[in-house]
């Protein structure tokens, strides 16, 4: 997985929790990277499991919570980041299309080691769309918190649920997003 993820990770945490708790993580995470992360560097994404396990267990948080949550708050620092023309799109939907269609594509393009997931788009009406999510990395709850913090930016109102997921017994995951 990208630096990216991992500096924001880091910065995440240290905002909610303050920067010892950080270091507690890292000292007991024991990482072969040792938590020196840099934006531009790829790192094994078990390191990322690792901490949010150590979170989920000194938090006392589900791991659902601890990557919705911080998929809810790196949204605005990828927006940031993203490549030109990302920023011209202003509703969740046609947001979502973009990064298949093109945003992850550029992302991709830039850092031919990025892992990126795929949609594959089910269905969609005025208000309601739904998709399927897939990546062997299994973040679908992550994905989850990115679409709440995309549509915080907007400024829409939305719900987001799984009507499949894998982690409870599905083959796949689907996600449906109604603008409300
Ligand atoms: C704002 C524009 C966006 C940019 C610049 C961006 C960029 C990135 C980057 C750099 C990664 C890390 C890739 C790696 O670690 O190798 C990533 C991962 C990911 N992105 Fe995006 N992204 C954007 C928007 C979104 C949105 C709106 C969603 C949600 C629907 C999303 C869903 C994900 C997920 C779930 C991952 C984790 C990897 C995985 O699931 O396999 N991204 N993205």
């Amino acid at each position: 997985m990208k630096g990216i993820v991992f500096v924001k990770f880091n910065e995440f945490i240290e905002e909610l929790w303050g920067d010892e708790f950080w270091d507690t993580l890292l000292d007991e995470a024991d990482l072969p990277s040792e938590g020196i992360y840099t934006s531009v560097g790829t790192y094994d994404d078990q390191e990322l499991f690792t901490l949010i396990q150590l979170v989920v267990e000194k938090k006392n948080i589900s791991s659902k919570d601890a990557q919705f949550a911080f998929g809810k708050w790196v949204f605005k620092e990828l927006y940031n980041v993203a490549p030109a023309g990302a920023h011209d799109f202003k509703d969740v939907f046609e947001f979502l299309h973009a990064v298949q269609d093109f945003i992850h594509v550029e992302v991709k393009k830039l850092n031919p080691d990025a892992l990126l997931p795929e949609f594959e788009f089910l269905s969609e009406t005025a208000n309601t769309l739904s998709f399927n999510y897939l990546s062997p990395r299994k973040l679908c709850f992550f994905c989850e918190g990115i679409v709440h913090g995309l549509a915080e930016h907007t400024g829409q109102q939305i719900t987001v649920s799984q009507l499949e997921c894998e982690h409870e017994g599905d083959n796949r995951c689907v996600i449906e997003v109604v603008k409300i």
